[in-house]
């Protein structure tokens, strides 16, 4: 059982995250849409594949074999073969796939992502009361297996506006966020993405660096690190 920091294929954010990916908690980027989550999510686990382990990528809105390819380059193909990929079309279906996860990790315990965690839980809450219930049974389960198998699992959190803040918030509520033991938020400005740490077991929060998004994952600003004090 591995208790090593998991590198994230950026430098900047190993740096933001206190060494790279913790194992044994749960890490979690949240932010608008097109701000970074999956290309952090995808450049994680080409890091985690190239580093020699499986990666268990659960994607709820479809995995892009392009972005794939276009961030692990010409290994693409090779890496891929330690790539265990899940798509879950509804709510249920991604309760059933990470119960199923399981028996994958007891196999070989890599990285375990998912991405994002809250986009089918998004359209479950039109329908249904409990589904935050559900979602906080789900975290759990994926809380259990980084616990278990000393891996790091990485989330992906989808936001809404909130009114009275005036700025995005994660969904999930109070439960994700408690869960989460790091978590990172991303804004978006035209080109220019900033990653803020909100919360980290063993750092400040308000640590942050700008990055844009290129064809072989983020690029940092040159001279755009600093601590904003705003962030509690
Ligand atoms: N090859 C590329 N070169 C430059 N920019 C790219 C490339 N591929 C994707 N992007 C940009 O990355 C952004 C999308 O990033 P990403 O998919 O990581 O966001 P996200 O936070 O996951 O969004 P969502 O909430 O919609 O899933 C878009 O602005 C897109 O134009
Ligand atoms: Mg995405």
């Amino acid at each position: 059982m591995s208790r090593e920091f998991q590198g994230t294929g950026s430098d900047a954010l190993d740096g933001l995250l206190g060494g790279g990916l913790s194992p044994g908690i749960l890490t979690q980027v949240y932010g608008e849409p097109a701000s970074g989550k999956s290309t952090i999510c995808v450049m994680a686990s080409v890091a985690c594949l190239r580093a020699g382990k499986r990666v268990l990528f659960l994607d709820s809105e479809g995995f892009s074999a392009e972005r794939f390819q276009q961030i692990a380059g010409q290994e693409a193909l090779e890496l891929a073969r330690n790539l265990f990929l899940f798509e879950p079309e509804d709510f249920s279906q991604q309760a059933a796939m990470i119960k199923n996860m399981d028996s994958l990790l007891r196999e070989g315990p890599g990285l375990l992502v998912v991405d994002s965690l809250t986009g089918l839980y998004r359209s479950q809450l039109e329908r249904g009361r409990d589904a935050m219930q559900r979602l906080t049974g789900q975290v759990l389960v994926l809380l259990g297996y980084a616990r278990r198998y000393g891996i790091p699992v990485l989330l992906s959190n989808q936001v809404y506006m909130d009114p009275e803040k005036g700025t995005f918030v994660g969904l999930g509520g109070t439960a994700l966020e408690h869960l989460s033991k790091v978590i990172v938020r991303l804004e978006r400005r035209n080109r220019v993405r900033r990653a803020t740490l909100v919360k980290h077991r063993s750092k400040p929060p308000g640590e942050f660096f700008d990055f844009e998004i290129t064809l072989e994952g983020l690029h940092p600003c040159p001279r755009s690190q600093g601590q904003d004090k705003e962030t509690i």
